[in-house]
């Protein structure tokens, strides 16, 4: 049976739940995207990296340790580096535990898997290449999953996919390879230096911690690689005063583990 739509995608600014509704379900597995959906948030968030096979999977760290259980399953494999590992091997990993002993079982997905489940929960995704300079090749391996999947059809890719990353040669490497994929680059770079970036990126995406009203204005007032002005997802606010302060700046979006507070603080404002 197919899962039950989520439906929030008319907050303003939209609200990204942060490798998926992270503060409720462990980060970057199935269970959290569709926490998301039940929580009634069509907006998600990932980080993809590869494995010593070539697979790519949901991580945010290039090391297995922290959300999983591999040094107990691979006790001789320190320092447990995604890059060090086979898709098997990470497939055999419990991702929930750490977690909470509700989510025991969960597993690493694969980059597949996980864009077969945003699929059929009907969300959106802004996609991470994280730490895409350890895995040369990773965008053009990406894209090639992403239209594996259906997700580069020309009517919704502008709509539902945002391509992002903390590298600028990366973030340019896609804009190469998909000129029609929406992108994202990760940091706050100067107003003198938004120009370039304007060239291969649609959005500026800065932690909340570094904007203020006038960077974001300065952001809004330069158009992206499609004609639109640029945008700004801030990240990662988790309480409602920050969610408030980035809305009042203008941000377009607010990237939170915590979607349910930002919703509720930006409704209530
Ligand atoms: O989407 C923005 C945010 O995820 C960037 O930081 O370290 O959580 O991937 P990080
Ligand atoms: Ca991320």
């Amino acid at each position: 049976t197919p899962a039950a739509p989520a439906t929030g995608d008319h907050d303003r600014p939209l609200v990204v739940a942060h490798r998926g509704a992270s503060a409720y379900a462990p980060e970057n597995t199935l269970a959290a995207i569709d926490k998301a959906r039940d929580m009634g948030f069509r907006w998600v968030e990932n980080d993809v990296q590869r494995t010593k096979d070539g697979e790519l999977v949901i991580m945010h760290d290039d090391n297995l340790k922290r959300t999983t259980n591999v040094e107990e399953v691979f006790p001789g494999r320190a320092p447990w580096k995604v890059a060090d590992f086979t898709a098997a091997e990470i497939a055999r990993l419990d991702a929930g535990s750490w977690f909470s002993p509700k989510y025991a079982g969960e597993r690493v997905p694969t980059l597949a898997q996980y864009m077969h489940r945003v699929s059929r929960n009907h969300q959106k995704l802004v996609f991470e290449f994280k730490k895409p300079e350890l895995y040369p090749g990773i965008e053009k391996q990406g894209l090639r999953v992403l239209r594996e999947t259906g997700w580069l059809d020309k009517h919704h890719v502008k709509s539902k996919l945002v391509i992002q990353s903390f590298s600028a040669d990366s973030v340019k490497t896609v804009h190469k390879l998909r000129p029609d994929v929406k992108t994202g680059f990760l940091g706050t770079p100067s107003v003198t230096e938004l120009p370039a970036y304007a060239k291969f990126s649609d959005q500026i995406n800065s932690p909340h911690t570094s904007i203020s009203v006038g960077y974001v204005a300065a952001i809004h007032a330069f158009k992206g690689p499609h004609g639109k002005p640029l945008e700004i997802f801030t990240w990662t606010v988790n309480d409602a005063a920050n969610a408030r302060r980035a809305a009042g700046f203008g941000v377009d979006g607010i990237i939170t583990n915590t979607p349910d507070v930002v919703r509720k603080a930006l409704r209530d404002n």
